[in-house]
């Protein structure tokens, strides 16, 4: 019996001290596990007399039960010390402000698209697009640019490996497309990116574009002519004067290219339209017969004009923009200012 005790003792203040669960199981292996100190009692109970073996029996039992409760009791402190411990680690303080997100806009070539796209839609035009990657004969031929004119030098055009294919330079081979696939009434704009081989202040190797193209009966060039003031007149917000003057282009004839008032000085001369007065915006005609011949459109029968400018420069323009390069340099202090 003292032997008992003494060893109840050991267990009970080894059980006390043990400070995980691991050294806690390895204390219940020691004490009464199969080869345990307790069981190897209670197998020993055979050797007493027989009168001795029920009150030492009950006595190692009783003995069993409290160490198995010890062995609990600890077990449960163990854990909800780890617990406490882990809940005081992992603390967040609420009280802390959130992380905004920013929002973000869309781009001002983008806005300035979309508004080009509203005002044309207003009047009755349709969008239609095309390929960024083209042939020779959509970009060129078909806008009656044959091999070895001019005018493709003017372009300075990225060709594709191979040479098969090129990054359209403009819009207008949209124009041959559309005319290919419908006939008139024509009544469209054409958005874009369009590509050249060029780089600085106010040229970017790939910019934007909105081709115009109107085929139907009985057009004419007052028709051109009042639906490009309409359009810069709308688009400005405000009555600018608009000139005309008589240019070349490959698919159009007659052609002109069109200056609007500088929206800056209203005509008086400063920085940015070179002390002139004028901005050129963009190049029009009449489509040129042998264009809509290309295409499959009775020229007999049919006339049309066609416009193209540069939204870009539109843009800038608009919002009082400077250098090109701005747009695209992605610099969000910048395009913030535009949300
Ligand atoms: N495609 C011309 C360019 O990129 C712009 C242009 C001029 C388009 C006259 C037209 C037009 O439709 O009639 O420079």
């Amino acid at each position: 019996m003292q032997a008992l005790d003494e060893l109840i003792e050991r267990a009970a203040n080894a059980i006390d001290a043990a400070d995980n669960e691991r050294d806690l199981e390895q204390l219940r292996v020691t004490y009464l596990g199969k080869k345990g100190e307790v069981t190897a009692l209670l197998k020993g109970l055979g050797r007493l007399p027989a009168e001795e073996r029920p009150a030492a029996g009950q006595a190692i039992n009783v003995a069993k039960a409290r160490l198995e409760e010890r062995l609990e009791t600890r077990r449960s402190a163990l854990n909800s010390a780890q617990l406490g411990a882990r809940i005081a680690e992992e603390t967040i303080d609420v009280t802390l402000p959130g992380r905004r997100r920013g929002q973000g806009g869309v781009h001002p070539h983008t806005q300035t698209m979309q508004r080009i796209e509203t005002i044309f839609r207003n009047a009755g035009y349709g969008v239609a697009t095309g390929p960024e990657v083209e042939t020779e004969y959509y970009n060129f031929e078909a806008l009656n640019i044959p091999a070895h004119h001019p005018a493709r030098a003017m372009h300075d055009t990225f060709y594709l490996e191979g040479g098969a294919y090129l990054l359209r330079t403009h819009t207008s081979p949209v124009q041959a497309r559309v005319m290919e696939q419908s006939q008139p009434p024509i009544r469209i704009i054409c958005p874009g990116k369009v590509f050249r081989v060029d780089s600085d202040m106010t040229h970017s190797p790939m910019f934007h574009q909105v081709e115009g193209l109107v085929v139907d009966r009985d057009i004419s060039f007052a028709d051109l002519k009042g639906t490009v003031i309409e359009f810069l007149r709308v688009f400005f917000e405000a009555d600018l004067k608009v000139r005309f003057r008589p240019s070349f282009f490959p698919f159009t004839e007659p052609s002109a290219e069109v200056d609007v008032e500088c929206v800056h000085c209203r005509g008086a001369g400063c920085r940015v339209c070179s002390q002139s007065g004028w901005l050129e915006v963009m190049g029009c005609g009449m489509v040129h017969p042998r264009v809509l011949e290309m295409s499959g459109i009775d020229a007999e029968t049919y006339t049309g004009f066609a416009f193209g400018f540069g939204v870009d420069r539109l843009s800038m323009l608009y919002y009082s923009v400077d250098d090109l390069r701005l747009f695209y340099d992605n610099d969000l202090r910048f395009l913030a200012q535009f949300r």
